[in-house]
């Protein structure tokens, strides 16, 4: 890799350790990836926040950093965390932990990452359309890269938190044109008829296609949040960073390898989703964490009902859009469900909750919290997840 003279210097220690191992952790991945040189960024967005995923091994290393005197150089955010302080008493609040989880929080913060704890940063602060970025949160990486139109690898937590160190990331992979071009064409010959389907279509073609850069066809008009699911999920079950969704790219079709999905593939995708018969506990809609609009949604739906004795229903999002939906929030807590933020099921205790059969209307969640959580799963549409969270 080329460096500057500036970036060689950091690289040899002249601005001290931190900055020399961030930019050497970079050099090795630029190096690895091919990359010939660094390229700035605009924003970084850290994922390996919640104590339940990570634990104590990394707080030596951020406490090491901060004392070398670490700051971000651009705008840097972090995914979710563990616990909702403002709901601990629905939370498995174990004081310890919690105690532990606030270390976390407060040493990327002194770090100058802003505590957002959201999947979905995007929501927060839209970054600018051919912007480079590097941030890790598979979800918020396929987002950014085919809705938004930014350029971002699928960053580890420690790279992400390099490149936010260094303020740059190596020109490699999806910050270059000729790795974001489409080269598989799908036709889906079955329109999905809700999030869930979009999700559950997300799961197959994300074990079918790897790493593939897909044009998709036949999605019908699907909303932001059909699509934000779809990806969530691609990159669950395999390694998509980016896809063009609908007619965009169907120009290409012609001269790529091509993959059909039936209704078939996509219904057993959704059944696969499922690992219990059994009543929820919980239901549980927000992965990724809910836009304004989901909010809005849930709360019409919701409205004249009421959550079922004993069941708990939970709707994640960020504290931004938590505070901004205000009303709709507040629809939903009167009907007894609760809207959560920072957090999510997946990262966050739900076997010490109580919740052994969960409800959900992601595809990400179905996919990881058998494993994760040790949970049973029924997936569902949030019309169903509603249906069954309450009674009329
Ligand atoms: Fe976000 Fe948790 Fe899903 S971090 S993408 S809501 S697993």
């Amino acid at each position: 890799m080329h460096l500057t003279r500036e970036e060689e210097g950091i690289y040899d220690g002249e601005q001290g350790w931190a900055y020399q191992t961030a930019m050497r952790m970079l050099v090795k991945l630029g190096d690895l990836f091919g990359a010939t040189r660094l390229i700035r960024i605009e924003s970084s967005h850290i994922s390996g926040v919640s104590y339940k995923t990570i634990g104590d091994a990394p707080v030596e290393f951020l406490e090491a950093l901060i004392q070398a005197g670490a700051k971000s150089k651009v705008a840097a955010t972090a995914n979710p965390a563990g616990f909702d302080y403002g709901h601990l008493a629905e939370m498995a609040a174990m004081p310890g932990i919690q105690d532990r989880q606030l270390k976390i929080i407060d040493l990327y913060e002194r770090m100058g990452v802003n505590p957002v704890l959201t999947c979905t940063p995007y929501y927060v602060r839209k970054p600018r359309r051919a912007s480079h970025l590097a941030w890790a949160e598979s979800s918020a990486v396929t987002y950014a890269n085919s809705l938004l139109g930014s350029w971002t690898n699928r960053e580890g937590a420690p790279s992400a938190l390099a490149a936010a160190l260094i303020g740059k990331t190596p020109d490699c992979g999806m910050h270059r044109p000729e790795n974001r071009q489409a080269n598989i064409f799908i036709k889906v010959k079955t329109n999905p008829a809700n999030e869930a389907e979009f999700g559950a279509l997300g799961i197959y073609l994300g074990k079918m296609l790897k790493d593939k850069v897909p044009v998709i066809e036949g999605l019908g008009y699907p909303k932001e949040t059909d699509l934000k699911q779809l990806g969530a999920a691609m990159a669950s079950s395999g390694m998509t960073s980016i896809f063009y969704p609908n007619q965009s790219c169907a120009k290409q079709s012609g001269r790529l390898e091509s993959i059909t999905v039936e209704r078939k593939e996509l219904k057993e995708a959704s059944e696969s989703l499922s690992t219990t018969r059994e009543e929820p506990d919980m239901v549980f809609v927000g992965c990724p964490h809910c836009s304004f609009n989901e909010l809005k949604q849930i709360a019409q739906n919701i409205k004249v009902k009421k959550v079922g004795e004993g069941l708990r229903f939970w709707v994640c999002t960020s504290r931004h859009v938590r505070e901004r939906a205000k009303p709709y929030v507040d629809v939903i807590e009167h009907a007894g469900g609760v809207v959560i933020s920072d957090t999510c099921a997946v990262v966050t205790w739900l076997k010490e909750l109580g919740v052994d059969t969960l409800m959900t209307n992601s595809a990400k969640t179905a996919y990881y919290a058998p494993t994760l959580n040790g949970v049973g799963v029924t997936f569902a549409s949030l019309a169903r997840c509603i249906k069954a969270v309450c009674r009329e």
